[in-house]
This record gives C-alpha cells, sequence and structure tokens, in this order.
C-alpha cells in the first residue's frame, strides 16, 4: 500500500477504535429528555453528564489536579459522576515528571491514572511538548543533538510508562504564536531554537513509535474570535496541519482548546470554514480545555450564567455543524477550582464563573448546554 493511503488505513483503524471505546454502555442514569425546556426544571435531578454520551459517542472529561495533591473529595466526587475522561491539568507536564535529566516521576500521573481507572473514566495526556512548564534543564538546551535526545528519552519513558492508560495524547502543544513575529507564525520555543520547526514532525514520531494504537493531537488555543489575532492565529494553524498530512506527520485531532471568552464575537464564517477544512484534511475534532471566561459580563450571577451558557451554545453550534467532535472537556468542573482566577479579576471583584458547577458544586447553566450537546441533541450537520 503506498504511504499516504497506509497512514490513512491506520487513522481509519484508530477512529473505530477510539468511537468503539467512546460508544461503550457507561454507569449513570437512563437517558432522559434534555433539560432547559421548562422554568422549573430540577437540574439537579438530571443524570449526570457521563451518561448522555451513549447515544451520541462523545465522551464528557474535565481537567484537575491529581487527587494526591488536591484532596478536595467532594470535588473528587463530582469528577468521577459527571465525566468519563481525567484531564491531567499539570500532572504530565516535563516539569512534574522528569524534573531532572532522566530522572521520571509519576506519582501525580499514577494517583490520577489510578483514580481514572477506579471509576471507569479515561485519562487524557496532557502535554508531551510544550514551550513552557519546562524545568530549568530543559529550558538551557542549546544545541539540536542535545534536544533530540532530551525529546527521544523524555517521549520514550512517559508514553511507554502510560501505554493503554491514555485514550489521546497532546503530543504538541500551543505551537503557533504570531507575537512571537518568526516564520510561518511558529511559537518561539526551546525546540524551536535547537530543532527548528522540524520538532513538531519529530515529536509526533516518536510517540507514534512508542505506542502505535493511541490517537495523537496537536492542541491549539486563540481561533475562535474576529479580529486580525485570532484570523493569523487560524491561518498559521491551518497551514501547519497541511504541512503534517503532506509530510504524512502521524497526527490524528485536532484538540481545540476552547478557552471561551463571553464578552467576544464568534467568528463564525471564518471557523466554520477552517473547521471544515481541518476535517477535511482527516483530523478528528476534540474540544480540549473549554471554559467560558465572564470577567467582562456585567449583571447578577444568573445573568452572568446565562450569558456563558449562551456563549457556549453558540460555539458547539458552529463545531457540531462541521463536525462532532471526539469529546468535549471542561479545564475544571467547578468555580471554585479554576486556573483563570490568576490571571483575569472582575472590576466588581466577584469570582469568576466559567465552569459547569458553581463554587458550591450545583450545576449552572452552562452544564444543561453540554447536557443537550453531549447527548446529541444539537442541529444536524450541514
Ligand atoms: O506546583 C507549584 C507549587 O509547588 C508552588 O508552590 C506554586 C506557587 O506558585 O506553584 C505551583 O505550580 C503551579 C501549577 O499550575 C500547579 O498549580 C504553577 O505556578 C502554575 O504556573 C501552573 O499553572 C498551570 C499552567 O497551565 C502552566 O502549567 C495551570 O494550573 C493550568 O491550568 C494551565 O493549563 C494550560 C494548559 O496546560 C494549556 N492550555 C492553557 C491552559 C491554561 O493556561
Amino acid at each position: 500500500m503506498p504511504q499516504n493511503k497506509q497512514a490513512t488505513a491506520a487513522r481509519l483503524t484508530r477512529r473505530s477504535a477510539i468511537l468503539g471505546l467512546a460508544g461503550t454502555a457507561l454507569a449513570g442514569a437512563t437517558l432522559r429528555s434534555p433539560p432547559g425546556a421548562r422554568a422549573d426544571f430540577n437540574l439537579e435531578l438530571e443524570p449526570p453528564l457521563r451518561s448522555r454520551t451513549r447515544a451520541s459517542g462523545i465522551r464528557y472529561g474535565c481537567a484537575g489536579a491529581a487527587p494526591i495533591v488536591q484532596p478536595d473529595r467532594i470535588l473528587l466526587e463530582k469528577f468521577a459522576i459527571e465525566a468519563n475522561i481525567f484531564s491531567p491539568e499539570g500532572a504530565l507536564k516535563w516539569i512534574q515528571t522528569e524534573p531532572l535529566p532522566g530522572k521520571f516521576d509519576f506519582a501525580e500521573g499514577d494517583s490520577i491514572a489510578a483514580f481514572a481507572a477506579r471509576n471507569d473514566m479515561l485519562m487524557h495526556g496532557h502535554t508531551l511538548v510544550w514551550y513552557t512548564a519546562n524545568p530549568d534543564w530543559v529550558a538551557n538546551l542549546r544545541t539540536g543533538q542535545a534536544a533530540q535526545a532530551a525529546l527521544e528519552r523524555h517521549i520514550n519513558v512517559e508514553v511507554s510508562h502510560y501505554r493503554r492508560k491514555i485514550w489521546a495524547w497532546d503530543v504538541v502543544n500551543e505551537a503557533i504564536e504570531p507575537d512571537d513575529r518568526l516564520a510561518e507564525d511558529y511559537r518561539d520555543s526551546v525546540w524551536l531554537r535547537c530543532l527548528g520547526a522540524g520538532y513538531i514532525d519529530l515529536a509526533f514520531r516518536l510517540t507514534r513509535a512508542v505506542d502505535p494504537q493511541v490517537p495523537l493531537c496537536l492542541s491549539e488555543y486563540g481561533i475562535e474570535y474576529v479580529g486580525p489575532k485570532p484570523r493569523r492565529r487560524r491561518a498559521a494553524l491551518l497551514a501547519l496541519l497541511r504541512k503534517l498530512r503532506e509530510q504524512n506527520t502521524p497526527v490524528d485531532c485536532l484538540s481545540l482548546q476552547s478557552h471561551l471568552e463571553a464578552h467576544q464575537t464568534f467568528d463564525r464564517a471564518e471557523l466554520t470554514g477552517f473547521l471544515r477544512e481541518v476535517v477535511k484534511l482527516g483530523y478528528h475534532l476534540m474540544i480540549t480545555e473549554l471554559d467560558v471566561n465572564d470577567c467582562r459580563i456585567g449583571g447578577s450571577p444568573d445573568q452572568r450564567d446565562r450569558a456563558t451558557a449562551r456563549h457556549l451554545a453558540e460555539y458547539l453550534d458552529i463545531v457540531f455543524a462541521v463536525a462532532k467532535p471526539l469529546s468535549i472537556a471542561t479545564w475544571g468542573l467547578s468555580d471554585r477550582s479554576t486556573w483563570l482566577r490568576q490571571y483575569w479579576k472582575r472590576a466588581d471583584g466577584s469570582p469568576l464563573r466559567p465552569l459547569p458547577l458553581d463554587a458550591d458544586l450545583k450545576r449552572k447553566p452552562m452544564w444543561a448546554v453540554l447536557a443537550r450537546y453531549l447527548a446529541g441533541q444539537e442541529r444536524q450537520p450541514t
């Protein structure tokens, strides 16, 4: 078989494997009609998000810290009730897993793998190669030879360690940054400086060699809205995805991080066009880090929650009209714990409300939107 056909056949086999996995019956209550129809609908009585995925095959995940460093038992219990994928928020990043050359530490990642296995969840592999969250010894690599040796060892050891425990790997995270003003809008990083843009292809090939089965993803953010910067990011990302296909680089999925901002305006036409091209190139879509920042939304908590839910529905409508993603994962589950609080403050000083459960772990309108789309009750693809 010619190389390209072989690669396509392998992708299709992995696709059936993914969809088969996603379609298996999951623990949880029976499906009922989606919430939101009546004003007095009690979301708390609805079956959990993970049970909604049975009909559609779309999985629901959420990101969190490792159980051994985040002993919020009630929150963890909610993870297991609602989600069937656990995305480690930091436990698999280089700074955590190989803090010194050749000295691997999988304690946090393993505690997530064990928690996921106990609760019939899959584990998302986030992430192998990134420009940040690297230990100093990696940030200080200076030659191509040293960088390649480090990359080879890291990927070999980490991917072997988690073989058959990870359902998909974000192999390369955030390779694009127009603000860095480099050729083809690649992001400046130790990898780009030492190895050139070929580091992306290399990372995927190394990962595929260690685990031929697991779907491999390129993860990116900042492509949803109107304006010159998102437009440039979409163009650069599409060019990269095209190049990776031409090179026969083993990439299966695009991880749409989907860090949304409720005050922004989607570029519906351009985002749709971008996603269509991505799907045409043969990539699957995953939504991997969803949250809806309400930093600049006024009104009461209830009004803000309705605004973020509307914003999310608009986004999912755009994505689902092109292709159903394999999964939707939120970056966190409850407003009590979100990375956004480190960087964004509301003018009124009140805490952000970007996630499906509020700080008291009560379901919000955003939860209801997720329930509807996870059940596959969105509009049909056009
Ligand atoms: O673990 C140390 C702790 O020992 C130390 O005392 C404390 C003091 O600051 O810092 C702790 O590390 C922090 C770590 O999160 C764990 O909480 C780091 O400073 C902090 O930078 C790190 O932030 C994470 C960030 O990635 C960088 O790794 C965020 O939690 C995490 O949500 C964020 O996730 C990224 C995705 O990987 C990629 N896409 C964007 C997304 C949001 O930025």
